[in-house]
């Protein structure tokens, strides 16, 4: 009695986060249940064979699926429209398993440059130790990824919106320059989050998250997600999961399934504030820079026009007068609580320079858009107002 992801293709996508994945137990349970259980037993060891052969349908082992994790992929495939979704302890161990399925020695990979700090680690530290080169790219300027290419190269990687700058890169245009160099195009799509931008119908071949940003969604669990086609994740992905084993526990599978019946009226809400407290912030003389997908003023509007269906939850600004003013500021803040997370219903508040990007150098930094004074601000669920009655109390102490 499985509602299965196809059936659900033709709902609205709310209805699909409620439905989707679904697999009833003989109980007829109304809320998933939480399979917390390692492994499964077999009826004979004729059965536990073909399980192993993949010629019986059904589980094995957690390290390799679990009902509830299949769920949550199921789920997550349906919302994004892919045709298969592989869950991960992490996103970092998302994105790492997106990049490392695709390339081999003597392969090259070419990225944006603005990138959070351990996916840069990926590309430009972890990924040469195995003989992979790879370029960095200012990711907006569409002949820097043209001139990166070379005849070895097989995947393209970018943040769009980037952490922390909310830097946007055309993901379509990007996507057509993979194409053309028979490269295949990863998109991290945490700052977008899956309900404002969706990276599979603008071309890209894989789309990675943190799950533990907003599909989580309350600060509970770690998690990552990579979709994608089922030739992608059915094929090195999945192997490369099951052998080397960063599963996503059932229990936090659990938490982020349940989790993403709410994820449209969360991440609506929060956006709606974050438009509210932007605009405040906007509007500050102390503060020289705000950024924000919104704002009409962002550098690349017009991208964000076409590919974005709304503002991400995420602020980023600056304030005068570099570190020192920026720890002044942050240590000044009551309601919005100082954390290097993301998208949770608390507002959270973050200083890149010392913190996601502090193992970078500088000039490094400063090439990312990181400055001393940058602070990135993630809107919870908290009414605007005391959002906004907090950073007003902070600038002018
Ligand atoms: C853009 C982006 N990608 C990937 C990650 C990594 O996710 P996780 O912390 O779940 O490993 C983060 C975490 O902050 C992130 O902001």
């Amino acid at each position: 009695m499985a509602i299965e992801a196809a059936d659900t293709a033709a709902l609205h996508p709310e209805t699909r986060l409620v439905h989707a994945g679904t697999l009833r137990s003989q109980f007829g349970e109304t809320s998933e249940a939480l399979f917390l259980t390692q492994g499964h037993v077999y009826d004979s060891a004729e059965q536990c064979e073909a399980r192993f052969l993949n010629k019986d349908p059904g589980f094995q082992y957690a390290r390799f699926s679990n009902p509830s994790v299949t769920m949550l992929e199921q789920r997550m495939a349906a919302f994004e429209g892919a045709e298969a979704c592989r869950a991960t302890a992490t996103g970092m161990a998302a994105v790492t398993a997106a990049l490392s399925s695709l390339v081999r020695a003597g392969d090259h990979v070419v990225a944006a440059r603005a990138l959070f700090g351990s996916c840069r680690y990926i590309v430009e530290d972890h990924l040469p130790r195995y003989g992979v080169q790879s370029t960095l790219v200012d990711g907006t300027n569409l002949d820097a990824w043209r001139a990166a290419i070379r005849p070895n190269t097989k995947a393209f990687f970018l943040e769009s919106p980037a952490n922390p700058t909310l830097e946007v890169i055309d993901i379509a245009a990007v996507a057509a320059i993979a194409r053309e160099a028979g490269a295949k195009l990863i998109v991290d799509n945490v700052f977008a989050t899956p309900l404002f931008q969706r990276p599979l119908e603008l071309g890209a071949d894989l789309v990675a998250y943190s799950a533990t940003k907003h599909i989580d969604g309350q600060g509970r669990c770690m998690g990552g997600l990579v979709l994608g086609s089922k030739e992608l994740i059915e094929g090195d992905i999945q192997t490369f999961l099951r052998q080397t084993g960063p599963a996503m526990s059932p229990f936090n599978a659990w938490v982020m399934l349940k989790a993403l019946e709410t994820l449209p009226l969360r991440i609506r809400r929060q956006a709606e504030s974050a438009t509210a407290v932007a605009a405040w912030l906007k509007g500050r003389k102390e503060l020289p820079h705000v950024a924000f997908i919104g704002d009409p003023d962002h550098p690349q509007a017009e991208i964000i026009a076409r590919q974005m269906s709304g503002p991400s939850t995420l602020i980023a600004f600056e304030v005068a007068g570099g570190k020192d003013a920026a720890f002044r500021f942050l240590n000044k803040l009551k309601l919005i609580r100082i954390s290097n997370n993301l998208g949770d219903a608390k507002s959270l508040i973050v200083h890149p320079a010392t913190t996601t990007h502090q193992r970078f150098t500088p000039e490094v930094r400063a090439s990312m858009g990181v400055s001393d004074g940058l602070i990135r601000l993630s809107i919870g669920l908290e009414h605007a107002d005391d959002l906004i009655a907090d950073l007003k109390q902070a600038l002018t102490a």
